[in-house]
């Protein structure tokens, strides 16, 4: 299998302060609305597995091509040839993150499986119907030999691999989905899972990206988390709130920043404002 062609993406197409005054202006008319009393509703695991089932057919969420762009110090470490690398994927959904990385690493694509050793990769999701889905894809064939995955919820338990024996994690857009009460505890049993010196990749939505502005007040849940109509939920991060919240799960924080893309519509020519928090973790080498 050959590579795909790589990808041009720009992550610093505008200025964060443009999005202050909206944002600020926003959060004041949010937080003036009284918090909803906490509900005893079905939870994020069946809302994650009615979310999956109602976006069976379509592929909701676009391959994200960028990633091994945005992340080329893990691609390397996946890549070299001393041992086998073993990766862990949180939050795969349909994969829409996983199959892209897999794609762009060399040695995942001509050593995996092949019994040379080569990268494993091990996929979890809360969601059983994600897990299904995931397997049902049609990319899922090329690489089954030596992609693992299963149903775990990675803010209750730990993740399912031998502690200390991931070299890289990817969580992509899957922290924004989980309680943020329970966001130590699943960045612990990540810290946990990795080898000293292993990588985190993170990417999730950044404070005032164009999809928080468009909750309605009724939707906020507290602090910056938003409860979509499906029972999703939905956080969006600071940097430097998050950098001590990495800190504090015991991650060297080597990169956090927002990643600021602009859209434009083809079709109305509206300019979007999208902002992600991008983050690259290390856990220490004495660890
Ligand atoms: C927004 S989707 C992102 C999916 C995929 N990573 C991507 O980027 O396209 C969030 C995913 O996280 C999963 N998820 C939510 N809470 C989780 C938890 N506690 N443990 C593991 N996965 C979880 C959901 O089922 C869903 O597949």
């Amino acid at each position: 299998m050959s590579a795909p062609p790589p990808v041009t993406y720009f992550d610093d197409d505008y200025n964060w302060d443009d999005l202050s005054t909206p944002g600020n202006d926003f959060m004041k008319a949010v937080t003036s609305h009284p918090l909803p009393p906490s509900s005893d509703a079905a939870g994020p695991k069946t809302a994650w597995n009615g979310f999956h089932a109602n976006h069976r057919s379509a592929t909701f969420f676009r391959p994200k091509r960028y990633l091994s762009a945005e992340f080329p110090t893990a691609m390397a470490m996946l890549d070299s040839h001393s041992t086998p690398k073993i990766m862990l994927e949180v939050g795969c959904g349909a994969g829409a993150a996983l199959f892209p990385v897999l794609a762009m690493s060399e040695r995942a694509r001509t050593e995996s499986g092949s019994g040379r050793g080569g990268v494993k990769c091990v996929a979890i999701d809360v969601s059983e119907t994600a897990v299904e889905l995931l397997r049902e894809q049609k990319e899922y064939e090329g690489v089954k030999e030596y992609v693992e995955s299963h149903v775990c919820d990675i803010a209750r338990e730990p993740a399912p691999v031998d502690e200390s024996s991931v070299d890289v994690v990817f969580l992509i857009f899957c922290l924004s989905a989980i309680e943020p009460e329970l966001f130590p505890s699943a960045l612990k049993n990540l810290h946990a899972s990795m080898k000293p010196g292993g990588l985190l990749c993170f990417r999730d939505y950044g404070k005032f990206d164009m999809t928080m502005l468009r909750f309605s007040p009724s939707q906020w849940r507290g602090g910056m988390t938003f409860q979509r109509g499906d029972g999703t939920l939905s956080s969006f991060f600071e940097v430097s709130e998050a950098e001590r919240m990495f800190q504090e799960a015991g991650f060297v924080v080597e990169e956090c920043k927002y990643a600021l893309v602009e859209n434009v519509n083809r079709k109305t020519g509206a300019r979007l404002k999208r902002c992600f928090l991008h983050a690259l973790l290390r856990k220490g080498m004495n660890e």
